[in-house]
């Protein structure tokens, strides 16, 4: 096994769940940062943790993220750092390997950069496409052109806590209920080529035999236009606490990637990326999807990439960043 499978193992083994923030974050970020040295870039952490390792002063950065999913796979995230570092070792020019803090729940270590002004020439990142696209095509490589948008909140609906035996049904306040409805309404909400999820549900006080008095739904909603994205929150019918909106990919890298993989499937990314934040603060990005198997399951432990697809995508991610000076 080749060393970037043995450095993405090496990264599982910390834990299949690394939420930002977390002690498993932090030590995937020290062991990185050890690979970096070792790959004899200096590296510096800022004030958000986000760890760099840099060579010559070079602001071509290359990377992706540390943290996971609660019990995610080995590829999502850390596969662009580790061939960043990869990368590096099989190059000469100046280069900045980044590794983000805090991904998964919503880019806090990359929109830190975009705040500081802290921004590169240009931004690659090699990642698992998570998705069936190119298992499907029979293709190893994708490129990306452009990154989904993406409205992100909780609702509330609030109940009365009340004696699930005694309460007759026609007098009762149910919380659950009416999130049941609301969380029918984000599926039915979703059209062809936009996505809408419930992933978490909080029901209190929780008991079995409590008629729920607070309910808390989680909405993700993408879509690959603003307009999209616009309508289908009003058919949600919810306020975002988060808007992302949807970016293109530019040259030069993305010129660079459809040079080094011609003829590879294009497609546009309904999986949120750093990427995605440095580009609407106006960083020229690039992204290089690898084959995910497996029918392309992601944000789990099933997630997967062929040792033989990783070469080519570090191959490529090496051929791009030579095209731009990296
Ligand atoms: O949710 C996403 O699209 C990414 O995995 N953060
Ligand atoms: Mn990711
Ligand atoms: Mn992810």
């Amino acid at each position: 096994m080749g060393r970037i499978l043995e450095r993405l193992d090496a990264l599982y083994a910390i834990s299949p769940t690394r939420v930002g923030g977390s002690p498993q974050e932090d030590a995937a970020h020290r062991l990185a940062a050890e690979w970096m040295a070792e790959a004899g870039l200096e590296v510096e952490v800022d004030s958000a943790g986000n760890t760099f390792g840099r060579r010559g002063g070079g602001n071509v950065w290359v990377g992706s993220h540390l943290d996971s999913v609660p019990d995610g796979g080995r590829f999502d995230g850390a596969l662009g750092v580790v061939a960043g570092i990869e990368a590096a070792e099989r190059s000469r020019g100046p280069l900045t390997v980044v590794a983000f803090r805090d991904e998964e729940r919503g880019c806090a270590g990359s929109r830190a950069c975009v705040a500081a002004g802290r921004l590169p020439e240009a931004y690659l990142e090699l990642h698992i496409e998570q998705g069936p696209v190119l298992e499907q095509a029979g293709a190893p490589l994708g490129v990306v052109t452009a990154i989904f948008g993406q409205v992100q909140g909780e609702v509330v609906f609030a109940g009365r806590a009340d004696h699930a035996g005694t309460t007759p049904i026609d007098r009762r306040a149910d919380a659950l209920v009416d999130a049941a409805e609301f969380v029918l309404r984000v599926r039915q909400a979703a059209r062809p080529g936009t996505v809408a999820t419930v992933g978490r549900l909080e029901v209190e006080p929780g008991a079995t035999n409590v008629v729920p008095s607070r309910v808390s739904v989680s909405v993700d909603a993408r879509a690959s236009t603003s307009a999209e994205l616009d309508a289908l929150g009003e058919r949600i019918g919810f306020e975002p606490l988060r808007r992302t909106e949807p970016v293109a990919m530019s040259d030069p890298p993305l010129a660079a990637f459809r040079a080094v993989v011609p003829g590879a499937p294009e497609l546009v990314s309904g999986a949120g990326h750093d990427a995605a934040i440095l580009a609407a603060a106006g960083a020229p990005c690039g992204m290089l999807f690898v084959r995910s198997l497996n029918d392309g399951i992601s944000h789990s432990p099933r997630e997967l990439s062929s040792e033989a697809d990783v070469e080519r995508g570090l191959t490529a991610l090496v051929a791009a960043l030579a095209r731009i000076g990296g």
